[in-house]
């Protein structure tokens, strides 16, 4: 967490990353990131439409876990030309201000489906949006160029009971082909294999591998994929399915 993009670019070897933009009302600071997303490798760009205020999150207020307020997990910025542009000392000088000066990039969140030109206009990356469970949203973001869609409430993180693996199918539709990714919810290979047969192209998980990291590190996150990759393999098999490609909705039960 504490890495910039080319860091963790340099970490991938044969994967695919894609980078999260976390879009910052400075424009220039923005497309500085995604300069070095493109330079690092990134094969896409995935602009989180998660925070445009916080949910309410009891842990983090009982906690008060806010690492970035105290100037952690802020690497891709502070490493950023446009934005140590725009400090009159540095980071490792005056972390206050550079903190402060962090937050404020996202005080007056302005970004709308009318900044999609704009971003689309940025680069060639495949673009994907995060946080889409709505059809009519799909296809607002199909009209403004985007290649991919991004299922997903965040894991819950935002509002508290949003729905996500029910409205995938209605995501699905609207995409009219276009690439689906999933998460939210993932917890076994079971849901992975329901996530696929409502249509979605990859299935991602979140908080899963971050409990495999704080067991055991880098080897408890590989567990943890291993396990649900494993299950998803078996339930396949045990339904008589042996790609993918065979695993459609005609797999699983309406009650
Ligand atoms: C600690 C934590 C931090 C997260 N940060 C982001 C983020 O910066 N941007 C984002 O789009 N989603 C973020 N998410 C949501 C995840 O990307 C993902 O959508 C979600 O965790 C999937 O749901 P799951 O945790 O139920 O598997 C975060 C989730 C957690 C648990």
């Amino acid at each position: 967490m504490q890495d910039p993009l080319e860091d963790v670019a340099a970490e991938l070897g044969e994967t695919p990353g894609f980078f999260q933009l976390y879009t910052p009302n400075d424009r220039e600071l923005a497309e500085s990131l995604v300069r070095r997303a493109e330079a690092a490798g990134y094969a896409g760009i995935v602009v989180t439409l998660d925070t445009w205020t916080l949910g309410w999150r009891p842990r983090d207020l009982q906690h008060a876990t806010f690492p970035q307020m105290r100037g952690e997990c802020l690497a891709n910025y502070f490493s950023d030309p446009v934005f140590r542009s725009r400090l009159e000392k540095s980071p490792e000088e005056d972390l206050a201000t550079a903190t402060i000066t962090w937050a404020l990039t996202f005080g007056d969140p302005t970004l709308t489906w009318d900044d999609l030109a704009w971003l689309r206009g940025l680069t060639d990356l495949p673009l994907l949006l995060k946080g889409i469970c709505h059809p009519d949203d799909v296809r607002r973001a199909k009209e403004a160029g985007v290649d991919a869609i991004y299922c997903s409430n965040h894991g819950g993180r935002q509002a508290a009971s949003a729905p996500a693996l029910e409205l995938l199918p209605g995501v699905v539709a609207a995409a009219e082909g276009m690439p689906v990714l999933f998460d939210s919810g993932v917890r076994s290979g079971v849901d992975v294999v329901k996530a696929l047969a409502l249509g979605a192209t990859a299935v991602g998980v979140g908080r899963p591998y971050g409990w495999g990291i704080a067991m055991g590190g880098a080897a408890g996150a590989q567990h943890v994929l291993q396990c649900i990759l494993a299950e998803a393999d078996l339930t396949m098999g045990l339904n008589g399915l042996r790609t993918v490609a065979e695993l459609g909705r005609d797999a699983l039960i309406r009650l």
